[in-house]
């Protein structure tokens, strides 16, 4: 089978990366990961990469003096290593409509809340301060706008009486980590 090439990008914990990592493991999953980029040399994600074998790089948007700039560098990082899908996971930086238009319908993002509701960050608070009863995460395209784009898969998570931000966050992301590799296959 040949697999698709995906590039993973990454902020923080990425225990999203870990659940892409273990999907594309199986040997009929369609897709191989071939380079985890982070802006955060701090990521732990980095090092599941690592424990993985698979390439990883650090792009510190800091060392840049516009998005436009990071995004070209971005850009050319995804290139080089022959990605031909791109999965945010957790990537923790606003992409500009140039770089996101070079990727149409190749670039996917999991964000935790069932959107359209609950854009942005902060997801698990708002809905509990909004006395909402349904939770949950959305795997999605992503278009220039934030947050925005065709829905791919979507898990709800009941919010419990006495759910905290942390436990809550804990019961979505566990959703997160079904639904990413499905909506990636
Ligand atoms: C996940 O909950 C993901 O949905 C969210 O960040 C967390 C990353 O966790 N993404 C966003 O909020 C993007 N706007 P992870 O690093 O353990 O995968």
């Amino acid at each position: 089978m040949t697999k698709q090439k995906c590039a993973v990008l990454i902020s923080g914990n990425g225990s999203n990366l870990q659940a892409l990592i273990d999907a594309c493991a199986k040997p009929d999953f369609p897709v191989q990961i071939v380079r985890v980029i982070s802006n955060n040399e701090q990521a732990f994600g980095l090092q599941r990469a690592h424990k993985a074998g698979i390439e990883t790089l650090i792009i510190d948007h800091r060392g840049f003096h516009s998005r436009d700039d990071f995004d070209l560098a971005l850009h050319d990082a995804l290139i080089e290593c022959g990605a031909q899908i791109v999965c945010l996971a957790g990537f923790m930086r606003i992409l500009t409509a140039d770089f996101v238009g070079k990727w149409p319908a190749k670039m996917l993002n999991i964000h935790p809340s069932l959107l359209p509701s609950y854009r942005g960050l902060h997801t698990h608070r708002r809905a509990l301060e909004d006395g909402v009863k349904f939770a949950g995460c959305t795997v999605h395209f992503v278009v220039p706008e934030m947050d925005a784009g065709p829905i791919v898969i979507q898990a709800a998570v009941p919010i419990l009486p006495n759910d905290t931000e942390q436990t809550l966050t804990q019961r979505v992301l566990e959703q997160e980590h079904h639904i990413y590799p499905q909506a990636l296959r």
